[in-house]
């Protein structure tokens, strides 16, 4: 797969343009969980490039999201791991995690939406003055961003990396392309 192919196909299907944040914050903490766990950085960072790629296709539906997202990744030329850790991102299908690559991706896709967020409460709304710290703080209160699911983002111990270390990771990740998201 080429990513930029990957990108265009993204921009075609997505007006959103926080939406295409979200998925290029969650390649970027794929690639770097990837880069720790010795995984394939490629393959990681693709899928949680692409993984809401039908989001605006189908339009709130999720009975359909996620499994067109795996056609259209399929379709992309990803690998059935890629297509099965997009389909089981939804919780919807009731279809189980079962690689770490699935595993990865649902305990990432959460965490962009925490720091995103804790970045915009900062004066600056920028990534570059938010420490770990900061961010592990805004985890443990339950009235900020409410909607980020605390349990899905604390998956990460099953692939083998702690709560405060995911949390690092996943900073450091979006600081790194901190102009591509606009913060
Ligand atoms: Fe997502």
């Amino acid at each position: 797969m080429i990513r930029k192919e990957v990108l265009d196909s993204i921009k075609a299907n997505v007006e959103n343009e926080n939406l295409v944040k979200h998925m290029l914050a969650t390649e970027a903490i794929m690639r770097s969980l990837a880069k720790r766990l010795g995984e394939d950085e490629e393959e990681w960072g693709l899928t949680g490039l692409l993984h809401d790629i039908d989001m605006e296709l189908t339009g709130g539906d999720m009975d359909s999201h996620s499994k067109l997202g795996a056609d259209l990744a399929r379709e992309l030329g990803a690998s059935e791991a890629m297509a099965h850790a997009i389909l089981c991102h939804n919780e919807t299908h009731g279809v189980p995690l079962e690689t770490e690559l699935d595993k990865a991706l649902f305990c990432a896709d959460p965490l962009t939406g925490l720091i995103i967020a804790a970045a915009l409460v900062r004066p600056d709304k920028r990534l570059a003055g938010l420490e770990a710290g900061s961010v592990k703080k805004k985890f443990r209160e339950k009235s900020f961003a409410a909607g980020v699911d605390r349990q899905q983002i604390s998956l990460c111990s099953q692939i083998g990396v702690e709560l405060d270390e995911f949390i690092e990771l996943g900073l450091k990740a979006m600081k790194g392309i901190a102009a591509d998201l606009g913060l």
